[in-house]
């Protein structure tokens, strides 16, 4: 975007009744992040300087999300809820500071891409001042129709106020707008609430504008852009169409991935150059891949890092705080939380690595467990460069294994083991020769006298 400034106002004091959930409607998360996190993600994408949201009186959770994606935003509090050209007003103060465009985004409308924001603000550069996204939706109903004049937006008529022949119309309103600053208070201020729902609707801008002998415009886009979440089937819709989009993002980056539709994203995963993605794959938000790493199928990862050339599954569960270095294996059903295994270390079977530190070149053997939890607090379990732990060994922690030392398969291990040492904690083995001989000659015995006794009866 060229020289111009962007105020960006997101409109969030929405009830969302109709997600029949306890949760905020914008709270709802796609693809791992809120709905108000993409809208907010989207906005700083197209350019905007200063950021307002606007919430419902006590909404403390959607504050708090919006300051995780926006510290720097400003959120100001809608208290009675009276449409939305009063919405974007409760931000008055925002708007009056000196910015050139007003970007009005909807926080349940989150899959609006940057680049459409754009084209709302290119019009406004070219001399509107409002800019409205139309589409035409599968099924219109319940959205505002655009009523064009030539090439000009004359009005757009809200559903309940709509004639029928005005219903027919297919263009219909996405809902965000965007308007020059210059006249943006002016415009806003002049709209009423003579309608059937009693409400300041900001789709009345259009009209206010025209009277005031100002231009308005539709910009076309495709539905998907404008798509609004009010129930958890549009919710797991827009699922749907982000996670295609973060698929065909990842594929043109040059990630293999055998089955994309099979692999689910988040709108943050990160991947480095020839990565490759078995079938079923879940990546849960904050996750980043480097260069060369296989992530194998029915891997499940959130917040984990993999170093490069890294090999991880199948059924493997990286779980938040896992950082993973070059070329450590982890592999079917291990399970890394909270720890750092350093290179080339490998944990390849049935494993659970909790508050750890694996040094480099270590190997977990199968079935190890390090207990960090004593139920009441957690405990780190530090193991050295190189060292070996034989399979079925359980580390009570707080433990240290030093470098290149060894624990016996089948330890329970309670004491630090010092560099170079051997651990090992078992039962000694008994073995009594010809024992089981006999014990089956006794019990086949045993069987005859009872078939004979049967026999007789
Ligand atoms: C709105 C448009 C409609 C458009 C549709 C697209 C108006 C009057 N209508 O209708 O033309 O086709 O979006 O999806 O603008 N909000 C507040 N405070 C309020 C009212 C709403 O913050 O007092 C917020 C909601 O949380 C939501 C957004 O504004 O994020 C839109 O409100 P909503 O009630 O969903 O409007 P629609 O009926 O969908
Ligand atoms: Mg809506």
């Amino acid at each position: 975007m060229p020289s111009r400034t962007c105020l960006a106002i997101i409109l969030a004091a929405g009830e969302g009744t109709r997600m029949r959930s306890q949760m905020p409607k914008v709270l709802h998360a796609l693809g791992g992040r809120s709905l108000l996190g993409h809208a907010i993600v989207a906005s700083r994408a197209a350019g905007s300087d200063d950021l307002a949201i606007v919430v419902g009186p006590g909404h403390e959770a959607v504050k708090a999300d919006a300051c995780t994606y926006a510290p720097k935003a400003q959120i100001f509090e809608q208290h009675e809820r009276r449409g939305t050209a009063h919405a974007v007003l409760a931000a008055r103060e925002a708007i009056a500071r000196h910015v050139d465009d007003v970007v009005v985004m909807f926080g349940d409308t989150p899959l609006v891409r940057a680049e459409t924001l754009s084209k709302l603000r290119g019009a406004l550069a070219n001399g509107a001042a409002v800019a409205v996204l139309g589409f035409e939706p599968a099924d219109p109903t319940g959205y505002g129709r655009l009523l064009m004049r030539g090439n000009e937006l004359a009005a757009i008529r809200e559903e309940r106020d709509a004639t029928d022949e005005e219903r027919k119309i297919a263009l219909c309103n996405g809902g965000l707008m965007a308007l020059d600053r210059k006249q943006a208070l002016a415009i806003l201020d002049r709209i009423g609430n003579a309608n059937a729902k009693g409400e300041y609707y900001l789709s009345d801008a259009v009209t206010v504008a025209r009277d005031m002998g100002l231009t308005a415009v539709a910009i076309e886009t495709p539905e998907d852009d404008v798509r609004g979440i009010n129930t958890k089937l549009q919710l797991a819709e827009a699922e749907a169409v982000l996670q295609q989009r973060l698929r065909m993002a990842a594929l043109e980056a040059g990630v293999t991935i055998v089955a994309p539709e099979t692999v689910y994203l988040s709108a943050d995963t990160k991947f480095g150059k020839d990565v490759t993605i078995e079938p079923h794959v879940v990546f849960g938000p904050g996750v980043s891949v480097e260069d060369g790493a296989t992530i194998r199928s029915f891997s499940h990862l959130e917040g984990a890092h993999v170093g490069k050339g890294a090999r991880v599954g199948p059924f493997a569960r990286l779980r938040p705080g896992t950082d993973l270095g070059k070329e450590v294996h982890i592999g079917n059903f291990v399970e890394v939380k909270e720890a750092t295994i350093e290179a080339g270390a490998k944990a390849n079977h049935l494993t659970y690595i909790g508050d750890a530190r694996i040094g480099e070149g270590a190997n977990i053997g199968a079935g190890t467990i390090t207990c960090n939890y004593d139920g009441v607090a957690k405990h780190r379990t530090d193991i050295g460069k190189g060292a070996f732990i034989g399979s079925n060994s359980a580390l009570v922690a707080p433990i240290k294994v030093g470098d290149g030392a060894y624990v016996g398969t089948g330890t329970v291990l309670t004491r630090d083991v010092p560099a170079g040492a051997l651990a090992i904690a078992r039962a000694k083995q008994t073995v009594k020769e010809g024992w089981a001989k006999r014990l089956r000659q006794v019990k086949a015995l045993g069987k005859n006298l009872a078939g004979k006794k049967r026999k007789k009866s």
